[in-house]
């Protein structure tokens, strides 16, 4: 969800402007994932490198955060929406865990969209933290090294935030806005072999519609995962032919 900060400044307001905007954004684009039949959506709202940012703008978006949950933790749960969070949950303030806590905790029997909110995210440290606690299981004696030989990529994949997910954990696609063409540091191993789109619009100017073509636009790519693909391998008498 990038390019709040430049959205506002482009129209002579503050930044934080931009970050209340875009937080109305985010209803319509859930309700759009909805109807289009998405079964998992992440939003990448706060960054580990964020956190550099000055303290007022740090306390408008913990703010934000703490109204949307607030304002939509109903009708969440009333759309079967399950939520969940992805980052480092234990650098957040007490007073931004006291509400989300209790959110997460009600729509967690949900069965619909699983909708993610990645925050105070970075997928280093993600990575870094999963071979950490491979490491520890090591020692403990519960895994061993060898088992990373065997089993390498599912296994570590248990270890990473998102190992809730299960198989959704794989990203098909990414939108990114705001016209940067980057990672940034998001999802690094579950999109391995994602598709990307870039939008030069920002942010608070995502509309379902934009959601929707980026969708189609995913549906028309050729997705081969290293491979030939299907048509090809056919066509040359390939291996599933
Ligand atoms: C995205 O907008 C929201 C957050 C990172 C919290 P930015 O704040 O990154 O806006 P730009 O990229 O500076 O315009
Ligand atoms: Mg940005």
């Amino acid at each position: 969800m990038d390019g709040n900060g430049r959205w506002a400044q482009r129209r002579h307001h503050p930044r934080v402007f931009g970050h209340v905007r875009g937080a109305s954004r985010i209803k319509p684009v859930v309700r759009e994932a909805e109807r289009l039949g998405v079964k998992a959506l992440t939003l990448y709202a706060f960054s580990t490198e964020n956190w550099t940012r000055p303290e007022e703008e740090l306390g408008v978006l913990w703010k934000i955060l703490k109204k949307f949950l607030k304002r939509e933790a109903d009708e969440l749960d009333a759309r079967n929406v399950r939520l969940r969070v992805i980052g480092e949950l234990e650098r957040l303030g007490p007073d931004v865990r006291e509400v989300l806590d209790p959110v997460i905790a009600r729509l967690s029997k949900n069965t619909g969209l699983q909708l993610t909110f990645a925050v105070s995210y970075g997928s280093r440290r993600e990575i870094a933290r999963a071979a950490r606690l491979f490491a520890e299981d090591c020692v403990s004696g519960k895994r061993h090294p060898s088992d990373l030989q065997e089993r390498g990529d599912d296994l570590l994949e248990e270890y990473l935030w998102t190992a809730d997910l299960g198989e959704l954990a794989q990203v098909d696609l990414v939108i990114r806005t705001s016209g940067e063409k980057r990672i940034s540091n998001f999802l690094l191993w579950q999109a391995a072999y994602a598709e990307f789109v870039f939008l030069d619009l920002c942010w608070p100017d995502f509309s379902p519609q934009d959601f929707e073509q980026a969708v189609v636009e995913y549906s028309n790519r050729d997705r081969r995962f290293g491979g030939l693909g299907q048509k090809k391998e056919l066509k040359t008498g390939g291996i599933r032919a």
